[in-house]
């Protein structure tokens, strides 16, 4: 995402989150500018912000170098985005008021762009009349807010006024920053494997490192789509730009599913186990007196593909299935678009690396043909079935 935010640090003790939000933006490929209020340096160094930013700090509407340079109005619109994180009660009730007596409030009266206010402030200064007056007429000028959360503060009450967390921060300014083709376009994709309980401590689940899925979600995200990702146990983190659901077991991710319909697309890249135990103990099962075997019993488990496929009026335009084999797989991918009702089957050989590697080779099945990918990175792989999605739902 090539964008760039202007980002104005108020004087809170949460200044502190506005460093890994700088740091979150730039890995989503956002590029931050700061301006650093005088009260927000009482907290975070300009040597901090800008070793993060990669850019000069702006801090002092009078100085004249920087208005040679780049003038407050300039600064103020040369961003897609504007940023206040921590927004102060001062800060809030400055621009509520459209006063512009130092650099960030003349920004902020100067600017084109939406602003985006996280507040931080003690819970009764948040609750108080004067503030909510002041957040009620910022949005009606058409601001945007992400939090406050509630929770323990610096200052050692309780309630609403912590700033939210960077990664919230980071989703909210992404989904404005969004454009492309699958703008307005809600797709659903499952991934990771799921864990079945056997006990409090043990399960049945398979090899699936969630790479795939992931990396489907980021391109989707990437064209501008909202992507609700529902995820199984793995160890990635989460693809920025993307709403991730995490859950355990096919039940669940069902569930997750269903609570997401309608949507324009499902992409089903999840490796769902086949089976549960019939029964889950609710304590550890122990090894018997004579060491005897506890027998499993396994029940099949919903499939969420064909369950999504054939959802009458609520089913995705386009619904879209991943068929990992080991052996003869054009055939068993052809069966599997006709008896789960799916407009793709994405198939690929796992009989060699694959699962948990970062390359991948797949064609893709449609009642029209095959259309054969050579192999290459699983983020390409995503890249390329992104654009190939996005042809479908814009046409
Ligand atoms: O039948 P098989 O497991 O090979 O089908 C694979 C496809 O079906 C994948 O897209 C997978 O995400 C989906 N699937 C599912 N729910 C299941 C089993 C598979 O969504 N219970």
């Amino acid at each position: 995402m090539n964008k760039n935010v202007l980002l104005i640090i108020g004087g809170g003790i949460a200044a502190y989150k506005s460093l890994e939000l700088i740091r979150l933006l730039a890995k989503a490929g956002v590029k931050t500018r700061a301006i650093l209020t005088k009260a927000g340096s009482e907290f975070v160094t300009p040597l901090s912000v800008a070793a993060l930013t990669g850019e000069k700090v702006y801090d002092d509407l009078f100085s004249l170098t920087d208005e040679v340079e780049m003038g407050h109005i300039e600064l103020s619109r040369s961003a897609d985005l504007v940023v206040v994180a921590p927004a102060t009660a001062d800060l809030l009730a400055k621009a509520a008021n459209g006063l512009a007596n130092d650099l960030a409030s003349t920004t902020l009266l100067a600017t084109d762009k939406k602003v985006l206010y996280a507040p931080a402030m003690n819970v009764r200064m948040w609750e108080h009349a004067a503030v909510q007056r002041n957040v009620a007429q910022l949005k009606k000028d058409g601001a945007l807010f992400v939090g406050p959360d509630e929770g323990e503060m610096a200052c050692g009450e309780f309630g609403f006024g912590r700033m939210a967390e960077p990664d919230a921060i980071c989703g909210a300014i992404l989904a404005q920053l969004k454009n492309g083709p699958l703008l307005g376009k809600k797709i659903i994709v499952t991934a990771g494997p799921t864990i079945e309980a056997i006990d409090p401590v043990r399960y049945l689940s398979n090899k699936s490192s969630g790479k795939q899925g992931y990396a489907i979600a980021a391109a989707l995200a990437n064209l501008g789509a909202d992507v609700q990702l529902v995820s199984g146990p793995v160890s990635l983190s989460n693809p920025s730009g993307v709403t991730v659901t995490r859950v355990e077991s096919a039940a669940e991710m069902l569930n997750a599913c269903e609570k997401n319909l309608p949507a324009d697309a499902a992409v089903c890249v999840a490796a769902v186990a086949d089976w549960r135990p019939d029964t889950q103990a609710d304590k550890k099962i122990k090894k018997g007196a004579n060491n005897n075997v506890p027998q499993l019993k396994l029940i099949e488990n919903p499939d969420i593909l064909a369950i999504l496929a054939k959802a009458g009026n609520r089913r995705p335009r386009l619904v879209v299935g991943f068929a990992a084999e080991t052996e003869k797989v054009e055939e068993h991918a052809k069966a599997k678009l006709t008896k789960k009702n799916c407009d793709w089957i994405v198939a690929n050989d796992v009989s060699g690396d694959v699962m948990g590697g970062d390359e991948n080779e797949v064609t893709i099945y449609s009642k029209n043909g095959a259309q054969k990918f050579t192999r290459m990175g699983k983020e390409e792989v995503a890249r390329q079935l992104a654009q190939e999605i996005a042809k479908v739902l814009t046409a």
